[in-house]
């Protein structure tokens, strides 16, 4: 059972996910307005693993007797200075999100919360990749600076990015604006 002040935190968290899909979300419009197609693509994968995070987060909750609340979801940022900072303020967001699992990790310590400090384990590899995944593709920008030829064929090679949904999140079938399938359900 959780306690009243675990179930608190997992909800500001799943919370938390929902704003990071929303955060993705924005950035993939801004980069369909600059009609940087595969970066657009990439974020719309980034913005499906982060509803995944929620709901995963929600289903552990109902399973372990929580009550899941819905609660306000921030609006995120609308427009940025240019693709590089885009990817920075990737970056940054995933090392702060970083270290709400870890609070929250630490909070099932204190909470003696054995079943709670397993199931983030999962999230604690989750945040390694995403740091590991954060610090390419901004490298990768970085390098193209503002030379748009450049730019273009890192978002060609953005644009390839698929992945799978986990067994039972698979949200809906998931394509791009182009048409192209970006998630589909792991086998
Ligand atoms: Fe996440
Ligand atoms: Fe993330």
């Amino acid at each position: 059972m959780l306690s009243e002040k675990m179930t608190e935190a997992l909800n500001d968290q799943a919370n938390r996910e929902l704003y990071s899909s929303y955060l993705y979300l924005s950035m993939s419009a801004f980069f369909e307005s600059l009609k940087f197609e595969g970066m657009a693509s990439w974020m719309r994968v980034q913005a499906a693993e982060e509803l995944v995070h929620a709901m995963k987060m929600y289903d552990y909750m109902v399973s372990a007797g929580g009550r899941a609340k819905m609660l306000a979801v921030e609006a995120p940022q609308f427009s940025w200075a240019s693709p590089v900072v885009v990817f920075q303020n990737v970056w940054n967001h995933e090392r702060v999100v970083t270290g709400l699992i870890n609070n929250l990790a630490n909070l099932a310590i204190q909470e003696n919360d054995e079943v709670t400090k397993s199931f983030l384990q999962w999230y604690l590899k989750e945040q390694v990749e995403e740091e590991e995944s954060s610090d390419n593709v901004l490298n990768s920008v970085k390098t193209a600076g503002n030379d748009h030829e450049a730019l273009k064929e890192v978002d060609k090679a953005l644009g390839l990015r698929r992945f799978n949904f986990p067994k039972g999140y698979d949200i809906f079938p998931y394509v791009s604006r182009q048409g192209i399938t970006i998630g589909s359900l792991k086998k």
